[in-house]
């Protein structure tokens, strides 16, 4: 199985998404800094996959004797949406032996993904719209979106993936398509302004989106340009799915209003023009729970999550 995240002792191997798919280059790290910064540079991403290399990154710093406040502090703060990474560092943190407990957060995440896959197979046949990358890379394997999609292609359903390419770092261009192409699963790829004709013209009857955080009540970030799918969605009269690990569900914030969404160098946008040129450039957006037609969860699909049931006992 693809993945882009190994660990040995000492040393953690981080596949550089910055490069794909024209390079498959794996960069080594030694310290909590190092993991932090490449959390930041995007070398790994997908809110799973920051958990799992900021867990390791805490080993490297137990190992090395380095102070793990001064690690735990820099780990968490390297991107502030994915509130997995928060969610990792705090339980990691206590344990005794931070090694084993970040191997197993990373083996837990891949049984986690494939539940949640089972779960969702069902939802999805035909054509699907997708945005951002949400597999393997993503992930500590198989993915969460994507990882339905590969479900639901294994229990027999004629899947066809419409990946938008995802402006401005081209998560769906580059990743999505790569990863698709590994595992031949059918994939088109399409311009971001494309998704409304995607669903308008009924070549996709569902869109599925991975989360980076999901308030209290359902609201849920994720990737920029995913509120514009659930809008659309809407109004064609698509169902709209959440592909949503526990770990992505944050009950100490209320609403989607109380989520800080990350803002990246105008330049990744605009640096064509020499970077003169004045650019907003939010990584993530805010869906309303409103829009939300059910949260795939590796314990099942939840239809609603109404303020009576929140917060939600957390499984594990
Ligand atoms: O900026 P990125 O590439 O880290 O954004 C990733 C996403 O928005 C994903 O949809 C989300 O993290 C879920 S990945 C399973």
């Amino acid at each position: 199985m693809l993945s882009a995240i190994r660990y040995e002792p000492g040393t953690l191997y981080l596949l550089d998404q910055r490069v794909l798919p024209s390079e498959e280059r794996w960069l080594s790290l030694t310290t909590a800094a190092e993991v932090a910064a490449a959390i930041s540079a995007m070398v790994v991403r997908g809110a799973p996959a920051i958990a799992i290399a900021a867990g390791y990154g805490l080993a490297l710093s137990q190992r090395r004797g380095d102070d793990l406040d001064t690690a735990a502090e820099g780990l968490a703060r390297a991107r502030p949406t994915a509130v997995n990474l928060r969610w990792a560092v705090e339980r990691l943190r206590g344990a005794p032996d931070i090694e084993a407990a970040a191997r197993a957060l990373h083996e837990d995440d891949l049984r986690v993904n494939v539940a949640l896959g089972e779960h969702g197979a069902d939802l999805l046949d035909g054509g699907v719209l997708t945005i951002c990358n949400t597999g393997a890379l993503a992930t500590g394997g198989h993915g969460t979106a994507l990882g339905m999609v590969r479900s639901a292609i294994a229990v027999g359903r004629d899947v066809h993936l419409y990946a938008c390419e995802t402006r401005p770092w081209l998560q769906g261009a580059r990743l999505t398509a790569w990863e698709c192409a590994q595992d031949r699963i059918r994939c088109t790829l399409v311009a971001d302004g494309a998704a409304a004709s995607v669903l308008a013209s009924g070549r996709a009857r569902a869109v599925v989106v991975g989360c980076d955080r999901v308030a209290r009540n359902g609201d849920t970030a994720n990737k920029l340009g995913t509120l514009n799918l659930a809008v659309v969605a809407r109004h064609c009269g698509v169902p709209f799915y959440v592909a949503m690990p526990w770990s992505s569900y944050d009950r100490e914030t209320a609403t989607g209003r109380d989520i800080v969404v990350e803002e990246r160098d105008p330049a990744e946008l605009g640096g064509f023009q020499g970077g003169t040129v004045d650019a907003w450039n939010p990584a993530f957006d805010v869906t309303p729970a409103g829009l939300v037609t059910g949260w795939v969860t590796e314990s099942g699909v939840l239809k609603a999550l109404p303020p009576s049931v929140s917060p939600l006992p957390l499984p594990r």
